[in-house]
């Protein structure tokens, strides 16, 4: 397991200075957006997205630097929908990453505008990112890599969209005073959370041109059962969490009369389910390790990431 903490810092690591150099300090009449966009993305988080597509692009035989732009980009997804979550409007939080959200540091407008500048952001770091590899694919005459890197950033954009993670989110704030099924909880936490953290198989698929293959199936599965133990897991710990190691307030579910995991199944029926979808997610990962077309350290990796993120505190 210490490879397995050495890998994650490594991605994590990789994926900071990523973000630090394509995000810079600006000097500009508009640099209070750059100041606001840099305390959110650079402060902390855990930058699982990012370590999920970098580990895919490995099992399927690419290297981090090929899915890097579009591993920026996903993070900086990821924390424009912390900072709109966070908002008054929506889950009304004052801490995020271990210090003020966004719209406490600075004030609501900017948030709503850091939030909409991370999000155009990562789709111009993506576009870009897919006209290299198109510019690549077009060099070696290799059709298939055009075809499919042409098709990332839409991909992208709908998995964030009202059929992905906003269509989740939309849900969720639904859910606040009107009940709702099992069923259309279990669509909420797939759209809110689930689309972000499968995104990184499919763009991996993409880019390897592996979409049709059993490693493909298997990747996609183990990231849909992740990304809903995901979700579960934030549910228990917004319950019994510590506030200074998840640097964020608990109890928040119960403010808002979420909807959550813990509402509908109990506190120990939602371990069980979270048990239970990490059980599968491993079990895809060792199917992982039998083909030899995928690269089995990868997959141990994968495997480790699911037994980390069921034993989280954070
Ligand atoms: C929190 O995401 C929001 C959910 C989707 C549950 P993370 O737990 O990945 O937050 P950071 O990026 O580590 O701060
Ligand atoms: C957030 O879910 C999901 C997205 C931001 C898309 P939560 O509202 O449960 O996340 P936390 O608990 O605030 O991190
Ligand atoms: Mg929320
Ligand atoms: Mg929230
Ligand atoms: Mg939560």
């Amino acid at each position: 397991m210490s490879d397995f903490y050495e890998k994650l810092r490594e991605y994590a690591a990789y994926t900071d200075s990523g973000l630090d150099v394509i995000l810079p300090k600006r000097d500009n009449y508009q640099k209070e957006i750059y100041e606001a966009m840099r305390y959110s993305l650079l402060g902390g988080g855990k930058r699982i997205r990012p370590v999920l597509l970098f580990v895919t692009a490995e099992l399927f035989g690419l290297d981090v630097e090929t899915v890097k732009p579009f591993a920026l980009a996903l993070e900086m997804i990821h924390t424009s929908s912390l900072i709109h979550d966070d908002l008054p409007a929506m889950d009304n939080d004052d801490y995020r990453r271990g210090r003020l959200s966004c719209h406490k540091r600075f004030d609501e407008a900017t948030a709503i505008l850091a939030g909409d500048a991370l999000l155009t952001y990562a789709f111009e770091v993506a576009a870009d990112g897919a006209s290299g590899l198109i510019t690549k694919a077009v060099v070696s005459g290799n059709t298939e890599l055009a075809r499919n890197a042409s098709k990332i950033v839409g991909l992208l954009a709908s998995r964030v969209g009202t059929e992905g993670m906003i269509g989740g989110q939309v849900i969720d704030l639904k859910a606040e005073d009107t009940a709702i099924d099992e069923y259309e909880h279990d669509t909420l936490c797939r759209l809110k959370t689930g689309c972000l953290l499968t995104i990184p198989s499919e763009i991996s698929g993409l880019i390897a041109g592996r979409t049709d293959t059993p490693e493909y199936g298997l990747a996609v599965d183990y990231s849909k059962s992740i990304g809903l133990a995901f979700q579960i897991q934030d549910d228990i710990l917004d319950v019994e969490g510590d506030p200074n190691l998840l640097g964020k307030n608990i109890g928040m579910d119960d403010v808002d009369n979420k909807t959550t995991f813990v509402t509908l199944y109990g506190i120990d029926g939602a371990k069980h389910k979270l048990e239970e979808l990490t059980a599968k997610a491993v079990a895809d990962c060792r199917a992982l390790m039998e083909l030899s077309s995928c690269n089995k350290e990868s997959a141990q990796f994968m495997l480790d990431l699911a037994e980390f993120l069921l034993e989280r505190k954070y």
